[in-house]
């Protein structure tokens, strides 16, 4: 990632004013990061030493019976266990784990080839994006480098945006668009921007800006809150409509959705330094931390509007169904990480906001609320997560992806007390550790 002077000129000044906790707290708070990554690896342990048979490898959640559940390397989640792998593995300057995230990263080689959906970003970011960051071995850059261009194969000019399904037949069997594009996609934007500055092709920054340009004009609302999934005219681009595919309506807003929605406009704006990007992420950070349903524990309910009273669901909801009070921690996790980097570009009370909001999100999933007993859960890290209830499916329960931007956070907020910027080129080994 390339960072512009000014946009390092703002980093420089914001962390000298972020971390300005007294000695004594920064000590705890060091403290309560160790621990919390300590607990993190041990549990990972436990789940790296059962090795996986036939085609379903990657720990990925527990079923109804709390048996582990693996899925198979073209799933979209199929990178966090070796992200989750090469963070704590750095962290705590643990060999094994390092053993096992390479050999997990591994695993995901074939998939620089996936054409199947959007998810290649998530893929191979979190699993080969962090094998270059932490322990790069030759070959590794090339696989990320022919992934961003097999994601360049859904992108098309006339609409402007990556398509992130193939086709999609909504949850009221009403809908079949054909270009559908959910907010998730933002996230693998980072693999397009990663590329591009690797192999100097500015075709695939292109792709990367004017698809976050599209989301910022179609996707994202006035009051910052998001659609989950919105259909295009793959003829000329219009906009044809916004609607939900996990969320509770097609006029609410998707926990899980809002999170993306922040995390990757936040890091769009570090890629091009762009204003408008810098003030849709904090527009929808603005629109999270203030919400009125928000609980104070700052993890939302799975989505902004289900359980708020007075809210007058679309035309289309799943109203009748699926008002249900469930949290989503993941959702959680994924805002805090987003909010540290946030907190860096932000200016003045905001910043500080930003990171005390991510800094109690990170308390909260820490807590015995939301993090697992030891040797609990399966050997995941958190409770309570969602993927999707109008599916039924993943309903209160760990989830891969929880666990990966819950460390990753914590990763990021040992970097900001430490005043340390979270992106100074490929290499943050240690870097997070108290000092
Ligand atoms: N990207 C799919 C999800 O967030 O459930």
């Amino acid at each position: 990632m390339t960072l512009t002077l000014p946009l390092r000129l703002l980093i420089a000044t914001a962390l000298a004013a972020l971390t300005s906790l007294p000695t004594t707290a920064q000590t705890s708070e060091h403290s309560f990061i160790d621990k919390n990554m300590a607990f993190a690896a041990r549990q990972y342990h436990r789940l790296a030493a059962v090795p996986p048979e036939g085609r379903a490898v990657m720990p990925h959640s527990l079923d109804a019976k709390r048996n582990l559940v693996r899925v198979p390397v073209r799933a979209w989640t199929a990178g966090f266990f070796p992200g989750t792998l090469w963070l704590l593995a750095d962290y705590n300057d643990d060999k094994a784990l390092l053993d096992s995230a390479r050999a997990y990263t591994r695993l995901m080689k074939p998939m620089q080839h996936y054409t199947g959906n959007h998810d290649i970003g998530f893929m191979m970011m979190c699993s080969y994006g962090n094998a270059v960051r932490l322990a790069p071995q030759p070959g590794d850059t090339a696989v990320l480098a022919t992934a961003a261009r097999t994601l360049t194969r859904r992108f098309d000019e006339k609409v402007g945006a990556i398509k992130s399904w193939d086709s999609f037949r909504s949850w009221h069997g009403v809908s079949t668009y054909t270009y559908p594009v959910i907010i998730d996609n933002m996230m693998n934007l980072e693999l397009l921007f990663f590329a591009a500055q690797v192999s100097g092709n500015d075709t695939l920054r292109h792709i990367a800006v004017s698809h976050a340009d599209k989301t910022l004009r179609w996707q994202v609302r006035p009051d910052g809150s998001c659609f989950h999934v919105v259909y295009y005219n793959p003829e000329n681009g219009a906009f044809i409509k916004g609607e939900t595919a996990q969320g509770y309506a097609d006029n609410s807003t998707w926990s899980r959705g809002q999170a993306w929605g922040i995390y990757g406009f936040t890091m769009v704006y570090r890629e091009t330094g762009e204003r408008r990007f810098l003030d849709a992420a904090m527009k929808m950070a603005d629109f999270y931390a203030n919400h009125p349903a928000l609980p104070a524990d700052k993890v939302p309910y799975w989505d902004f509007d289900a359980y708020r009273p007075g809210f007058v669901p679309g035309r289309r909801s799943h109203a009748r169904d699926v008002v249900t009070n469930y949290r989503d921690a993941s959702a959680a996790a994924c805002t805090a990480s987003a909010l540290l980097e946030l907190s860096t570009y932000a200016q003045g009370e905001r910043a500080e906001r930003y990171f005390e909001t991510a800094r109690a999100i990170l308390h909260t999933l820490a807590s015995p609320a939301y993090r697992a007993a030891e040797g609990g859960n399966g050997g995941f890290i958190l409770r309570h997560s969602v993927g999707s209830i109008p599916h039924g499916n993943e309903i209160d329960v760990p989830l891969s992806y929880a666990d990966y931007y819950f460390v990753e956070a914590l990763c990021r907020y040992g970097l900001l007390l430490n005043k340390r910027p979270l992106f100074v080129g490929r290499n943050v080994k240690q870097a997070s550790k108290a000092r």
